[in-house]
């Protein structure tokens, strides 16, 4: 499996591959792919081939196909594709010779590039750049632009393109076959709906010529066909003469908050009309307005500057930028990210734990109003969290393992992959009992809180969280008259390779939490009853009240081992088989210990699949002694195959934290190359969403040391051997702040200085007007 990738170029800002490989054409599709959060398309080729997978998703669409599937994230006609016949030879880098290729995207501008020099079965050369922009001002807008030079030859150039309907999510279809037409033999417009939750998505696209850079126009045939509204062009190009096509097209749906109760038809007709004007703009305008864009909403606003002895780095750290900025949906508080953002099928589009426990630090630190919006995403979905209490006995509010619309409730598809020794697919048994997520949503409203200290937040949707949280985790508990004792019986941990365990740890102490910090700010609001009254009623606080305090101090909490300091990541862990691991741990790909046992064997073995024990350390950093976290790290770590990508961040903050430095370095490489790295099948369902937020966890966390601990903010860096510095921005209770680290001092400047900040180095508290400048 060779890697195809290059990061020769990091220093401009750009992911290549110099060579065109048909069998991984799934990484750079999706670690390619670009987008604006409202729409997110994989960069496949604009011709197509055997082995790719043309995606093209649109935040919030979801649609249930039957009643045998999840609701999931349909992938919607494509716009991208242009088949290209040059002398009737029908274009295709599996066939002539590919004398250049490169194919590059450009972080900083988020364009993508292809370049060839081809060859024909008949010698004729012919140079092609593809460009392509997603934008990132007009969410509804993408262009194409490609450029044809016939090098040893003159050239019969046909084209053929539009949008095509025929597209599923590996054979699911999920749209109707709608309505379409042409306008002035020019535009053309399909209109589709989504077969369950009826959602109209209205296209439009139109292609344009130009001759030597002068405007053309080319013979067309138009055609309508099922599924697809497409046209073909002739044109004649003399030998070194260029060819330049344009493809500008645009996508609506009646879900946008827009066009809420607009009539199909007046979408329909606002629809062309927008895309009749970005026509005029064209390409060039397009891209270099998105370019802008791109740089005053994210590269100025929150630069992060690694000077180390390996660009790759910065490249990561940017690449993870680039990404979180992609695959979040900043335009509607009803959409949520989903695991592979919108570069893929995978997971179906929807949102788990991921996003409050490893993205939404990213925003909450610098772009806290977008941090607000996926909070009130789950308030929105308090409906489905209701549903899934009620239906399992249960109180408050119990929020789905996999999230999608609003009231969809639970998602999480039952069925997985197969069980190597029955032959029949996995269980999949997260969406019954994966229950930590739940608080660890409560977790992250609190986070936000303390951060932004935002209190309009917390009275219209923050309080309301936790406490209907922690209603939830008190009917959830169990008595035992043995121990006289809470516990949380049968359930799913972080750890996925532990399924139906009582008393995970971090389950347990997140539940316990959860209950904790309503009791807490029950009390404070208790002066404010008349402002909170409707809230007290609509959840029954006063006996629900009764019940946490009640409850609180008999939560089972597991404590660490008298003599070697060991907490239990659940009853039995600890009294399971011990296997050598070397093989697994040694690992090119994850999962690999599923060749040899099914899920039901590894539940019964001392392995761990992500961070467990280690992410209640990270969470909840000062409940436990350095001495207690270095036994646990001692422990887990050789037992945890980070078979998810979840788990190498969290690793790498703690290995800083236990001053591993090396480690915490080898660590966040290999952070860095989830997607990035040389596997070239790891990414093809799409990115890892997670691992973007965890890139930045490890600079901004790890290295750069910053941590929100108890409502305080300490800045404790540690530089990597090879950096010479570190810089970045964060955000602090509505201040700007700009630290900058080197091997010699520490600089922490106040940008908006209209309140003093105060920051914990080193145990001790300094309040920053200004400036903080200290010696490391
Ligand atoms: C994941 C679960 C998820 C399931 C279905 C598994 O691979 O580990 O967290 O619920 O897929 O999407
Ligand atoms: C992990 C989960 C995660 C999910 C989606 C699974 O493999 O085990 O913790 O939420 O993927 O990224």
């Amino acid at each position: 499996m060779e890697s195809t990738l290059n990061y020769n170029k990091a220093k401009d800002w750009i992911i290549e591959e110099n060579e065109f490989d048909h069998s991984n054409l799934g990484k750079c599709e999706a670690i390619m792919c670009l987008g604006n959060g409202y729409l997110g398309i994989r960069s496949s080729a604009e011709e197509s081939y055997t082995g790719e997978t043309r995606g093209y998703y649109i935040a919030g669409t979801f649609n249930k196909l039957d009643q045998y599937e999840v609701s999931e994230l349909p992938n919607i006609a494509d716009i991208i594709n242009i088949e290209l016949e040059l002398n009737e030879n029908s274009f295709s880098l599996e066939k002539g010779k590919i004398k250049e290729y490169s194919k590059s995207l450009n972080l900083k501008t988020g364009e993508l590039h292809r370049h060839v020099l081809w060859e024909s079965m008949q010698g004729e050369l012919f140079l092609l750049d593809f460009y392509r922009t997603v934008s990132l001002k007009d969410m509804h807008l993408v262009a194409q632009k490609l450029v044809i030079v016939p090098v040893n030859c003159d050239a019969k150039i046909k084209i053929t393109s539009g949008i095509n309907g025929r597209m599923t999510n590996s054979g699911s279809q999920h749209m109707t076959d709608g309505e379409k037409r042409f306008y002035d033999r020019k535009y053309m417009q399909l209109v589709q709906a989504t077969s369950e939750s009826g959602i109209d998505i209205i296209h439009n696209t139109t292609l344009s010529f130009k001759l030597n850079q002068k405007k053309t126009e080319l013979n067309s045939n138009i055609a309508i066909d099922r599924r697809r509204i497409f046209c073909a062009y002739d044109a004649v190009l003399p030998k070194n003469n260029s060819l330049t096509i344009e493809k500008i097209s645009n996508v609506y749906t009646s879900r946008d908050i827009q066009n809420q109760g607009v009539p199909l038809k007046t979408i329909q007709e606002r629809s062309l009309e927008a895309l009749k004007a970005s026509a005029m703009a064209g390409y060039d305008q397009i891209a270099s307005v998105s370019a802008k864009e791109w740089e005053d909403k994210v590269w100025d606003t929150n630069p992060i500057i690694i000077d180390s002895e390996d660009e790759y780095e910065q490249l990561a750290v940017r690449f993870a930028q680039y990404h979180l900025t992609v695959m979040t949906p900043i335009h509607d508080k009803r959409m949520g990210i989903g695991a592979k953002g919108l570069s893929g099928e995978g997971y179906k589009g929807h949102t788990f734990w991921d996003t409050e426990i490893f993205i939404l630090p990213y925003f909450i630190f610098t772009e806290p109003e977008i941090a607000k919006n996926l909070l009130i995403y789950r308030y929105l979905t308090l409906e489905g969290a209701h549903k899934k209490a009620n239906s399992n006995n249960y109180k408050g509010a119990q929020f789905p393992w996999e999230s999608a619309w609003l009231d969809d409730g639970e998602v999480t598809p039952v069925w997985g992959p197969v069980d190597i020794v029955t032959g029949l697919p996995t269980k999949i048994w997260s969406g019954f009992i994966e229950q930590h997520v739940t608080a660890d949503i409560a977790y992250a409203v609190w986070q936000y809180y303390m951060i932004t200290d935002d209190q309009e937040f917390m009275d219209c949707y923050g309080y309301e969280l936790i406490f209907d949280t922690a209603k939830f985790w008190s009917s959830r508990l169990e008595y035992s008259q043995e121990d006289k004792l809470y516990h949380i019986n049968d359930v799913v941990g972080p750890d996925e390779y532990k399924e139906h365990v009582d008393d995970n740890a971090f389950t347990n102490y997140l539940a316990y939490w959860n209950i904790k910090k309503a009791i807490e700010y029950y009390g404070q609001l208790q002066e404010e009853r008349t402002r909170f009254k409707d809230l007290f009623t609509r959840l029954d606080l006063n006996n629900t009240y009764t019940e946490w305090i009640d409850r609180i101090d008999k939560v089972y909490l597991p404590t660490p081992g008298k003599q070697d300091f060991i907490i239990a990541q659940d009853k039995s862990y600890l009294t399971l088989k011990d296997i050598d691991l070397t093989k697994y741990k040694r690992q090119k790909q994850v999962g690999t210990i599923f060749n040899d046992y099914n899920l039901e064997q590894v539940n019964n073995i001392q392995v761990s699949k992500q961070a467990d024990v280690m992410i209640l350390f990270f969470l909840m950093e000062d409940l436990f002694s350095h001495d207690v976290k270095k036994a646990n790290w001692n422990y887990y770590e050789p037992r945890t195959l980070h078979d998810s990508s979840l788990s190498l961040s969290t690793h790498c903050v703690l290995a800083n934290d236990m001053c591993d430095y090396e480690l915490a370095y080898e660590l966040f490489k290999r952070a860095c190359s989830i997607d990035l790295g040389p596997n070239m099948k790891s990414s093809n369902e799409g990115i890892h969403s997670a691992s973007m937020g965890g890139i930045w966890q490890s600079v901004v966390y790890g290295f750069g040391g910053v941590r929100m601990m108890n409502g305080q903010l300490r800045i404790e860096p540690k530089l990597p051997e090879s950096w010479n510095s570190l810089q970045f921005s964060i955000k602090w209770k509505g201040q700007s702040l700009q630290v900058f680290v080197d091997k010699r001092k520490l600089l922490i400047k106040n940008c908006t200085a209209t309140k003093k900040v105060e920051v914990y180095v080193n145990n001790k508290a300094y309040s920053i007007d200004t400036e903080l400048k200290m010696k490391l």
